[in-house]
């Protein structure tokens, strides 16, 4: 087959189109990630071998037994532990090479974490605990009140938001943590057993909120023991060892 001079505007068109039809950008991707901690008899290796990729909108799951490296795993994609080896790469973004001050920012915007134990200031109201993130990130005050304010309404606390940790329910004051966790609007939010403190019922509760935040386009990494809790999730990775043991599909 020839090429004319009237075909070649049509094979740019493809080209380019081609390129833009490439699958979508992982959101998060890990390469080949190690961690060693130090131990009495020498390192103990929390992880090895793994790697993975986040797309942007899923909601992935993360189970294994205790022991098999799942919160390692979170802390290293968020930006809070480096790997002994290997890298994650957010946004194009080699996330530990980072200046130190940067990857603190990566930290502020890109990700809000959820963890069992909520980790609220007891000292502060809800409110104060959900503008800490626009503190560390220079929101103009006036805005801070407005976008935590939002944050808590989102989370069905408007009402709370005078109150101190202490005088909310477990359930309440994990969604005032997630609620900190989406006030700047990361495109990524990292749970690590977001309900292992909770009843059931109100385990239920966060993760249909959980549910809703990732139909809103926030994209969700959460670690879990409970396989119930799976039930959301867009896809499941399941850890064993320190390596991933394999993937789920949807459960
Ligand atoms: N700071 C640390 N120093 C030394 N060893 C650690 C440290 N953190 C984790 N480990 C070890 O690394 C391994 C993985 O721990 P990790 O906390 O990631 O597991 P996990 O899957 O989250 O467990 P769990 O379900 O109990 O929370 C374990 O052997 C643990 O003892
Ligand atoms: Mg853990």
């Amino acid at each position: 087959m020839s090429v004319t001079q009237a075909d070649i505007p049509t094979a740019v068109d493809t080209i380019t189109r081609a390129k833009s039809a490439t699958p979508v950008e992982a959101v998060m991707r890990a390469e080949n990630l190690r961690k060693e901690y130090p131990g009495g008899d020498g390192p103990v290796v929390a992880l090895r071998h793994v790697s993975l990729e986040v797309r942007p909108g899923e909601f992935v799951g993360v189970t294994g037994p205790s022991g098999s490296g799942k919160t390692t795993l979170l802390g290293i994609l968020g930006g809070l532990n480096p790997p002994t080896s290997g890298r994650v790469v957010v946004d194009g973004m080699d996330i530990y090479r980072l200046h130190p001050e940067r990857l603190a920012r990566f930290r502020n915007e890109y990700v809000g974490f959820v963890f069992q134990e909520f980790q609220l200031i007891p000292y502060l109201t809800a409110l104060q605990n959900v503008m800490l993130p626009l503190v560390a990130a220079g929101v103009p005050r006036k805005r801070q009140q407005e976008m935590a304010e939002e944050a808590l309404a989102r989370v069905g606390l408007a009402d709370r938001r005078h109150r101190l940790p202490h005088q909310l329910s477990g359930g309440e004051q994990q969604r005032v943590a997630i609620a900190r966790a989406v006030v700047n609007r990361p495109p990524i939010v990292l749970a690590d057993e977001p309900t292992g403190a909770l009843d059931s019922r109100t385990g239920r509760q966060i993760l249909d909120l959980f549910a809703a935040l990732n139909g809103d386009g926030i994209t969700l990494v959460m670690v879990t023991h409970h396989a119930d809790n799976l039930r959301y999730a867009s896809r499941v990775l399941s850890m064993r060892d320190g390596t991933l043991a394999g993937e789920m599909g949807s459960p």
